[in-house]
């Protein structure tokens, strides 16, 4: 930030100039400093345009990412209005940028931003002008995939709990991993030849594909194993990629977290800072409450929630025709869905744990066999 702003000071105010900045950093977990961003493109004079993709889909009571997460409570009170609300965070960045795959497991990408600004981009951006548009299918997938995020918060809560309980454990192994309020989980190895030979290890001998982020994504001598913790991962899962970990760290000698303290620590590991506050806070995720989400066992079915389904539905209707919409009985759940493209999904009427209270009908999918913990 210090050098941000000895930057911006060297221009007068009115000369343009454009802050470009990510949210969630994707190799270190990281967040950047959003709202003290926009206080120094105010005083400066910047435009400011942030980086969501990692973040969209993940963060916020709606999906629409960390800017919107800032201001976790006035969002999640708008509900569906389409009015930025004044003051807040995601409405001081001038543009926001994110991604239709990633998160959204589709393609493609968006901007948002004023009307004028993104009026402006359509007409001067050249990878929009001279690219084929988006297939309509494409589109309709990554639309469907918006809406059920932006009306289901519970793929966003378990995936943070499933990443908390992750990082817990490896912790607890002295296993060293990058420190950040995100659900990136960076696991340290420090040198790119046993980084990528942790990799192959993992995939060969205990059929878990993770990448090994090596030079030039990151610093040389910062290599590292990016995990990628799922909602939909079980508890069965994490324990074979634990104690695959475990296994490959030591098998290679990889430095664990006790060594790094001993050398004076390295890319904010072992390095006596404090460890950041999660992102989601307890109480984002609902925990210690009846409703707080739940890991999956290997065999259990995970939950997908008939009001969104039924909502992200609904705005297929002038294409496939109205279907009906969920209410409590089992009968009118499995008619709503009827013709949907959710074939093989099994409807349940209640989930236990007190779930049901807070968001309504569920159906469950099928979880896959347990396969590799992708990066
Ligand atoms: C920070 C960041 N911005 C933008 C993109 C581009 O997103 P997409 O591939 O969906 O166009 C990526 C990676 O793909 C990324 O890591």
């Amino acid at each position: 930030m210090v050098d941000l702003e000895s930057k911006l000071a060297q221009y007068p105010k009115e000369t343009p100039k454009i802050i470009a900045f990510e949210s969630v950093y994707s190799m270190c977990g990281s967040i950047g400093p959003i709202k003290e961003i926009c206080d120094l493109a105010e005083q400066y004079g910047a435009l400011t345009f942030l980086d969501e993709v990692h973040a969209v889909g993940l963060y916020g009571p709606r999906g629409a990412g960390v800017a919107e997460h800032l201001d976790y409570d006035a969002h999640k009170a708008a509900g569906n209005s389409p009015h930025p609300i004044k003051g807040t965070v995601m409405d001081r960045v001038d543009i926001i940028t994110g991604t239709l795959g990633k998160a959204y497991g589709a393609v493609g990408g968006y901007i948002a931003g004023s009307d004028d600004m993104v009026d402006m981009i359509r007409s001067y951006a050249p990878g929009f002008i001279f690219t084929t548009s988006l297939p309509p299918v494409t589109v309709a997938g990554a639309h469907a995939s918006v809406v059920y995020q932006k009306e289901y918060v519970g793929d966003r809560q378990l995936k943070q709990v499933n990443v908390r309980e992750v990082k817990r454990r490896l912790a607890a192994l002295d296993i060293p991993v990058v420190p950040g309020p995100s659900h990136i989980v960076p696991v340290l190895v420090g040198d790119a030849a046993l980084a990528k030979a942790a990799s192959d290890k993992l995939l060969a001998e205990h059929n878990i594909y993770v990448q090994s982020i090596n030079y030039p994504t990151v610093a040389r001598g910062e290599e590292r194993l990016r995990l990628t913790v799922t909602q939909r991962h079980t508890r069965e899962q994490m324990d074979t990629l634990i104690g695959a970990l475990d296994t490959v760290f030591t098998d290679l000698q990889i430095n664990r977290l006790s060594d790094w303290v001993r050398v004076g620590g390295r890319a904010g590991v072992g390095m006596n800072e404090a460890e950041p506050e999660p992102m989601w806070n307890d109480k984002q995720l609902g925990l210690g409450t009846p409703a707080a989400p739940r890991t999956l066992r290997d065999g259990e079915r995970a939950v997908v929630d008939v009001k969104a389904v039924n909502v992200a539905r609904g705005r297929f209707n002038v294409l496939l025709g109205p279907v009906g919409t969920a209410n409590t009985a089992t009968s009118t759940v499995n008619k709503g869905i009827d013709g949907a493209a959710l074939a093989g999904m099994k409807i349940r009427t209640g989930t236990g744990a007190g779930t049901a209270a807070m968001i309504g009908e569920k159906m469950e999918i099928p979880v896959p066999p347990p396969q590799a913990v992708a990066a």
